[in-house]
């Protein structure tokens, strides 16, 4: 026990500020880190939701999109597919040629107001100006002629291109190719119109939010008439239980990150084209949803939980995490109890400090969570200013996600 004290005054003073120095260096290094832990975090989370995802895909999608996401003819169109990422093998050139094509008639215009000039019966050029004016036109013409070529040079590298993927395009890559493809009755306009709205995926079926929200929306309301289009399929299922099909929210995201996963961003190759064995088909009428995915939860306490109870919504711990550091950013005010009440120790807090008021005596704990979200304004915590809370979130997030954070929070005790 001796040998523990201190003895000396100097060496007290020593050993506090070596310890002081230490602390510091110790909350230095773990701030550095947080950024790091935290982008490991949302790797892993993101690791593991691929894997729930992969295996959801085995047994339910597999059969007909493939089991490596190629598809199967007439059955189901390709996922793992580089015109559903929005790879458009013959992007670069229709960009050249359009660009090319803009140019050309900016050159035209210049040209005709020239020779207008030149011709003008009123007010004729003199002979220096009609020089000026010959030297321009010459220019111009060269101009032209250069754009001319660069277009000729474009077109015949997408000729190029399309002849490596004549099998892709059997297999329904540019579905209405044909309808263009004799330039004779169409014209060139026809062909870069063809291309500029059948490149992606996307473009092709008039979706003008992102691919995440495509394959969620897709995956939540299914596509009624698509057995129609795919003879040897019963057609794309509505699969979330909000339309009466088996999976929940947190397993429709789960899919969407496995089938996100196989993007190559700007590394897909003909290989990849040529192995998707059926290409997406225009679409049944009217079986694109246009209202955006799932609705938002909304600010009314009572009918979330009624809505949570009769739909079996079920919060998820490790996503609510996610969405409270993340997404929605609760973390920077809650963190520490500096700006909002420190998200550690939610739970006894409210038991002890909150639900012993007058005005909580009928709450549940998740009641008052929930309410403290969507409608923070209806309670400010004392010592705290109201309105700093954000009065939106209701309106941001699904029932789902309310419920994952929720459920998160009550981990917190
Ligand atoms: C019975 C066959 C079948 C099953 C099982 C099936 N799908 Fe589909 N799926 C289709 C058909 C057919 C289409 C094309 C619908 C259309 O073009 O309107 C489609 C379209 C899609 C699309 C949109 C693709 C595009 O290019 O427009 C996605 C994403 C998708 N399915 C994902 C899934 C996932 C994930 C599963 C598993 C939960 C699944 N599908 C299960 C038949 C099926
Ligand atoms: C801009 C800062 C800010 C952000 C962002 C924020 N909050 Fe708050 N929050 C507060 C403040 C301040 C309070 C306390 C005052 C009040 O009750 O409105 C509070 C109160 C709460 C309470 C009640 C806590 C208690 O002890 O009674 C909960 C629960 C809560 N917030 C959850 C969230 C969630 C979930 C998010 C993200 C979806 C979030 N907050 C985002 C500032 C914020």
């Amino acid at each position: 026990m001796n040998l523990l004290v201190i003895r000396s005054i100097e060496a007290r003073i020593l050993m506090g500020i070596t310890m002081f120095v230490g602390i510091m260096i110790l909350v230095g290094w773990v701030a550095i880190n947080e950024e790091a832990r935290m982008q490991a975090f949302v790797r892993q989370h993101t690791g593991r939701s691929i894997e729930r995802g992969a295996e959801l895909y085995a047994s339910l999608c597999s059969e007909c999109h493939g089991e490596d996401g190629y598809g199967a003819g007439d059955r189901a169109p390709g996922l793992n597919n580089p015109h559903l990422f929005g790879f458009d093998p013959v992007g670069e050139q229709t960009v050249a040629i359009t660009t090319a094509n803009r140019t050309l008639v900016r050159l035209t215009e210049d040209t005709e107001k020239l020779l207008a000039e030149f011709t003008a019966a009123e007010n004729p050029p003199g002979a220096d100006r009609q020089d000026e004016i010959l030297a321009q036109l010459d220019e111009l013409e060269a101009q032209i002629a250069e754009q001319q070529a660069q277009i000729d040079t474009a077109v015949a590298e997408r000729v190029a291109v399309l002849e490596t993927l004549d099998t892709a395009v059997d297999n329904g890559l540019f579905p209405l190719w044909d309808s263009v493809v004799d330039i004779e009755t169409t014209g060139d306009d026809e062909v870069e119109i063809f291309f500029n709205s059948n490149g992606t995926r996307l473009t092709q079926v008039g979706w003008a939010g992102d691919l995440h929200g495509y394959i969620v929306t897709t995956l939540i309301h299914g596509r009624p008439g698509s057995a129609r289009v795919y003879p040897n399929s019963t057609g794309m299922a509505a699969w979330s239980q909000t339309a009466g099909g088996p999976l929940r929210q947190d397993q429709i995201e789960d899919l969407a990150a496995y089938i996100i996963n196989w993007d190559k961003g700007a590394n897909w190759t003909s290989e990849d084209f040529l192995a998707v064995a059926q290409y997406g088909k225009p679409l049944a009428d009217g079986s694109l949803p246009s209202e955006p995915p799932p609705p938002p939860a909304g600010d009314n306490v009572a009918g979330i939980l009624a809505r949570w109870a009769e739909m079996e919504i079920v919060g998820s711990p490790a996503t609510g995490e996610l969405l409270y550091d993340a997404e929605f950013g609760c973390t920077d005010c809650h963190r520490n109890g500096a700006s909002a009440p420190d998200t550690v120790g939610t739970v006894a807090r409210i038991r002890t400090e909150r639900l012993t008021l007058p005005q909580f005596a009928s709450y549940t704990i998740e009641e008052y969570i929930v309410e403290s979200i969507t409608r923070p304004g209806d309670f400010v915590v004392d010592g705290y200013s109201s309105g700093l809370m954000p009065a939106n979130f209701g309106a941001r997030m699904t029932d789902q996600q309310l419920a994952d954070i929720v459920a998160y929070l009550l981990t917190q005790a």
